[in-house]
This record gives structure tokens, sequence and C-alpha cells, in this order.
């Protein structure tokens, strides 16, 4: 599955590195994950901060989004065989707490599968290496996916960067990419406490040309947040939390409990 990002020829275990035939090798971390990210310093390309991570993580796990994971599922269930083993790409995995989740209910539901997960943020990575032993993590960038042409059924993308070209090479004839992207009024009770205008966010704006689009649907509900840490988790896990003025920002401070709109954009491509 994974190749080498020095050379691109396969990369074999060995149990405490990753290498390939021309001895290129790559320590495998002691929770498990494996550095394939080459000059990321250099790139100037970074994941989210650990306090993002953090925050993303004591929200999640409180599982007001876990219809992205049922939902993600019945997608799954719809368009992949049950009796071969599905592999799974989560791509910007975050702290994996969909990679986990996705495990978690396919194994409940009879389904065999290798799930995969990469992010640019190593703390990510690491924090998702350390909770899903199971699965397998690496730092990668998803514009130079470390891994072989033509091996994943499944591509998720959450709220994450896309690469039409590395999604392309990497899935199977067949393979389907599913994005999930925030919908034009997610979140939009929270925002009109915080904004005096606040904006709608954009429809979801990627049009690949080597995927075709198969699916597209919207799920929305509303929840329920009942104390302040909470609140402020949902809002410092996503970018309005560098792009919020100060004034804006400290008026979180007076929420302790509110009810507010989840909306979710789903599209699935498949690979013809
Ligand atoms: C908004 S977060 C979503 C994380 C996760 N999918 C979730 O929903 O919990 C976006 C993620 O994309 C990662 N990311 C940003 N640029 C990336 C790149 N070029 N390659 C891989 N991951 C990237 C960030 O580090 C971050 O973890
Ligand atoms: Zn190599």
């Amino acid at each position: 599955m994974y190749i080498c990002p020095k050379c691109g020829r396969n990369l074999i275990s060995t149990g405490k590195q990753m290498k390939c035939d021309e001895n290129h090798s790559y320590d495998i971390s002691a929770e498990g994950y494996v550095n394939l990210l080459l000059g990321s310093k250099k790139s100037g390309i970074h994941g989210d901060s650990k306090d993002m991570l953090r925050s993303r993580r004591r929200f999640l796990q409180q599982n007001y989004y876990f219809p992205i994971v049922e939902n993600l599922v019945s997608v799954i269930e719809r368009t992949t065989a049950k009796d071969s083993v599905i592999t799974l790409l989560d791509a910007g995995c975050g702290e994996g707490y969909y990679s986990g989740s996705l495990a978690k209910i396919l194994s409940e539901k009879g389904y065999r599968f290798q799930i995969y997960g990469i992010d640019v943020s190593k703390e990510g990575v690491k924090a998702a290496a350390k909770r899903y032993s199971e699965l397998s993590f690496s730092v990668a960038s998803i514009n130079k996916l470390p891994f072989a042409n033509d091996v994943f059924d499944v591509i998720i993308s959450l709220f994450a960067p896309l690469s039409e070209k590395e999604f392309f090479r990497t899935l199977k004839k067949g393979g389907i990419l599913l994005t999930v992207s925030p919908g034009a009024r997610h979140l939009w009770s929270l925002k009109e406490k915080i904004y005096d205008k606040p904006a709608e966010n954009p429809p979801p704006s990627f049009k690949p040309v080597l995927l075709n689009e198969t699916e597209n649907f919207t799920v929305g509900y509303r929840f329920r947040l009942s104390d302040n840490q909470t609140v402020r988790d949902l809002f410092d896990m996503t970018p309005y939390r560098y792009n919020t003025s100060e004034t804006d920002y400290n008026k979180l401070g007076f929420i302790n409990s509110i009810d507010t709109e989840a909306v979710f954009d789903f599209c699935a491509f498949t690979k013809l």
C-alpha cells in the first residue's frame, strides 16, 4: 500500500521501520505512525495546531457530529460490496475521530476493512495512532499521497483540502471519494450570537473533471450545547477561531448554553 516518498517504490514494514528497495527508511513511532512527509519545514505546510486539535477532540468525543459517521456508512453500504476487504483512506484525518468511529460501525455491521489516515499535522496523527492503534496512520500531505496507484475503495475528505489528481490516482476503478463540507447555515444560531452580520458558507466548490459526481445531499439537524467549554471548543476547532475579531471572540465567554444547527453538504464522486 505505502510507497516511498523519495523514490516511489513500495515500502515494506520491518516492524520498527518502513523500508524501500533503495534503502530509504522511515521510523515507525512508539505510537505506531510513520512520518512520510518530506521537507515539511521548508514547504511551509502546517496542519492544525495542538490547541485546535484538543478542542476538536473534546468536542467530537461527545458525538454531536455522529450523524456524519452514520451518513458516510450509509453511502459505503450502498456502494461497496460486503464480501471483500474495504480499503479506506481518511485524507486529512485530524485526530482520527471519524476513522475510529467508522471502524467501529463498519465492524459492528460485519464489514472487513483496512483504514488508513493521513494528515500534515504530526500532533493529530500522533493522537490518532495512540487512540486507534488497530488503524494505520501517517504524516503526509494530501498533495503527495504515500500510497500506490489504484488501492482505495473509498477516500473520505471531511472539512479538509482536496487533491483531485492524487485521489484519482490512488482510488481503484469504481472507487468513491466522499466529501463533507459545512452547509450554508451551519452553526447559524451560534454565528448570530457572535457576529453582527453572520455570513452563509459558500456551496461546495470542488468540481472535479477526472471523477464523476454520483450523489450529493445535505444533512441538517439541531443540537444543544449546555456548557461554555463545549461552546468554546466548537468555535475553536474551526477556522473562525482565527478569522474573528477580539471583540466578537470575547462574546463566546457569555454563552453557557445554545441550541444551534448542524448542516453538512455531502458529495460522492466515482472513478469510472
Ligand atoms: C478542519 S480539519 C478536519 C480534520 C478531520 N477531518 C475532522 O473533521 O475532524 C482539516 C485537517 O486538514 C489537515 N490538512 C491541512 N492541509 C493538509 C494537507 N495539505 N495534507 C494533509 N492534511 C492537511 C489539517 O492538519 C487538519 O487536520
Ligand atoms: Zn525509496
